[in-house]
């Protein structure tokens, strides 16, 4: 899966042709990622963590050392990896085996890397206090029955002054009728962040149609969100 427009231009995965490749949602009922692992190895930071970054930035040095962030769904690590670049502490977590691998091996990774890598799904993940809690692109992927609790403990994890980064997605996106996908109304993505005390300093809607990183056409219908917690 690839986003639309301009968070990372929709394109086929720079690899052989391979006719036998399936949509984005088979892989995701599966917990079969490697081959979104492909498409987007080497893709730059999302901009939804960009944008946190420099809010941070704004805010100031931290009293209590390195800060600390928490990328839920790092997949192979593009975001993990720019937080590690600018120092700071980042427990990744993934559900897919290879997902530390790919971490692990980068080569972009500073040498002094102050990095825990958890293999959990986050319906049951235990979600340590941080200053960031950076989940791209990945919520929808949360079983709809675990949402309320995932959120809750998302909630509790973000300490007052810290920061939500990454993406909900749509009722009118193509994925949202796939039993095992977490979707939501604009109304019910503002009211989320309203019961995690989280106030939105970025909250764009987006729909288009564009391809999803296997290449497969879908009509997106995405929450980019950075939201900082009171
Ligand atoms: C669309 S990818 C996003 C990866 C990365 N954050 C990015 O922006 O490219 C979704 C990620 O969520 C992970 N994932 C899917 N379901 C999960 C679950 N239930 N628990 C934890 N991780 C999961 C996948 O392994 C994959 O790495």
């Amino acid at each position: 899966m690839s986003t639309p427009s301009d968070q990372s231009p929709p394109q086929r995965p720079d690899r052989e042709a391979d006719d036998t490749l399936h949509p984005a949602h088979v892989y995701a009922n599966q917990r079969d990622w490697e081959n979104y692992f492909r498409a987007v190895d080497r893709s730059k930071p999302r901009d939804t963590l960009l944008l946190a970054l420099s809010k941070f930035d704004e805010d100031g040095t931290p009293r209590h050392g390195a800060r600390h962030a928490v990328d839920l769904g790092a997949g192979e690590g593009r975001d993990t990896a720019e937080l590690l670049r600018r120092s700071w502490r980042v427990t990744a977590i993934d559900a897919h085996p290879k997902s530390a691998d790919l971490i692990r091996t980068r080569a972009d990774l500073p040498p002094d890397a102050a990095l825990t890598i958890v293999q959990a799904a986050m319906e049951d993940a235990e979600i340590p206090e941080c200053d960031l809690l950076n989940c791209s692109f990945t919520l929808p992927f949360c079983l709809p029955g675990r949402f309320e609790s995932l959120w809750h403990r998302i909630a509790l994890a973000i300490r007052p002054g810290g920061r939500f980064a990454g993406q909900l997605f749509g009722d009118r996106d193509t994925w949202a009728p796939i039993p095992d996908r977490t979707h939501h109304t604009v109304q019910q993505a503002r009211a989320l962040l309203g019961r995690a005390g989280l106030v939105p300093e970025l909250f764009r809607e987006d729909e288009s149609d564009a391809a999803d990183a296997e290449g497969h056409a879908k009509h997106w219908h995405v929450f980019h969100i950075v939201a900082r917690k009171v």
